[in-house]
């Protein structure tokens, strides 16, 4: 049943192009307009919108996260991205012109329901995406798209985010299309580069076995922290990342945005044992890092092509860290040289226009995080104190 895989996640992670493929299935029609009709949204409906909010949870919340930079880009519609377990606590502005997107894999997330179920008391328009028919989220909702992705089994979500993601993007490429934009050129073109993502991920995933070897590598690492770095998309793609190395390695692990670095969190990264004494630092390396090797920070760079200013200042930031003795791990675009002198080690991604880079760069993150808890014998489908879905709030 796990299809030859050690493990369902691998085999989840895998199935990555066939289920974005499935969430697309019969959604684009051949002159590119989003048919999202079963949704039960007029476009009357979506024209009087005038705010989004996406309430979600852990890795639905990350995909939410990124929805929000290509809702805003294309719709120009203010849109919030929430976590479910503080969105009710904080009573947000609410009306019949609001659509609030609830994303849940399981649809039984109990934060995620009572959300929504506090949206609708305040009079908002409920949309949810979701990967499981008839379950309670999609039900109490007023309207449901669903990702179509298959039974995930592994406690770790991975292929759900990435068809979670694809439906986010047929949400706002509807919304912009209905509501007529100035970016409509953008627009067409990102729906047929959206068609091309299956392909994309699976040659990503033909690429995997130096991420394999990599993790592990990091396995031995005795690290105190593994941090992440991305701005933009990648800035959630980042988080994302550390939260699978949490919950399958049980390692300390933090996303940061990029330029953050500065404000504070460049004070955890530290050199090897030989360059922490010449710095002045104790001679051991309280790091716990094998000598050699630094706090590893895995840089997730946007692509030079889509907005070059970010793409530079994250070198910048790449070069910074190693000065400082991290061990840099770059996930970047073919073609993109710029990071090749800063990086410990590289991992290629096909490009990708930026809005679309998290359905690339989140999967090495992924294949990463499996092999590190496989390689320190850890349960990589049931990691200890989680379940596949939270009905407690
Ligand atoms: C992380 C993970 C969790 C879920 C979260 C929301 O790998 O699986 O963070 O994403 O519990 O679950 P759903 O999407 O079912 O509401």
């Amino acid at each position: 049943e796990k299809d030859g895989h050690a493990w369902f996640m691998l085999k989840e992670i895998a199935e990555q192009p066939q289920a974005v493929a499935d969430t697309l299935r019969g959604r684009i029609g051949e002159t590119g307009e989003i048919m999202l009709d079963e949704v039960r949204l007029t476009d009357q409906d979506l024209r009087d919108v005038d705010k989004v909010f996406i309430v979600s949870c852990g890795t639905s919340y990350h995909a939410g996260l990124v929805a929000k930079y290509a809702i805003e880009h294309w719709t120009r519609i203010p849109c919030e991205v929430e976590l479910a377990s503080e969105f009710r606590y904080r009573d947000p502005v609410l009306d019949r012109s609001t659509l609030v997107v609830v994303i849940s894999q399981s649809g039984e997330t109990m934060d995620t329901l009572m959300a929504l179920r506090h949206a609708k008391e305040q009079k908002a328009r409920v949309l949810a995406i979701c990967n499981t028919n008839g379950s309670t989220i999609p039900r109490e909702s007023d309207a449901v798209l669903y990702t179509h992705g298959g039974p995930e089994i592994a406690v770790a979500s991975t292929k759900a985010f990435l068809t979670q993601l694809a439906a986010c993007f047929l949400v706002g490429l509807h919304l912009a299309q209905v509501r007529g934009v100035k970016y409509a050129d953008e627009v067409a073109a990102v729906v047929a580069q959206l068609q091309e993502m299956p392909a994309k991920i699976e040659k990503v995933l033909a690429g995997m076995d130096p991420v394999r070897e990599l993790g592990r590598e990091l396995a031995d690492n005795k690290a105190s922290t593994v941090l992440f770095i991305g701005r933009h998309v990648g800035y959630p793609v980042a988080l994302e990342g550390a939260l699978k190395l949490k919950e399958l390695a049980y390692m300390h692990a933090e996303g940061f945005a990029a330029g953050e670095l500065k404000h504070g969190p460049i004070a955890l990264i530290a050199g090897p044992a030989g360059d922490r004494q010449q710095s002045g630092g104790p001679a051991d390396d309280e790091s716990g890092n094998p000598v050699g090797h630094g706090t590893p920070v895995i840089c997730i760079v946007p692509s030079p092509a889509g907005r070059g200013l970010l793409h530079d200042k994250i070198v910048s930031n790449i070069q910074e860290v190693r000065a400082r003795g991290a061990h840099t791990i770059v996930i970047a675009e073919e073609g993109d040289d710029a990071v090749i002198p800063y990086a410990d080690v590289l991992v290629r991604v096909p490009r990708t226009p930026t809005l679309l880079a998290p359905f690339v760069t989140t999967v090495p993150l992924q294949v990463l995080a499996a092999a590190i808890a496989d390689a320190r014998g850890h349960d990589v489908d049931q990691p200890r104190n989680l379940a596949k879905s939270v009905t407690v709030e």
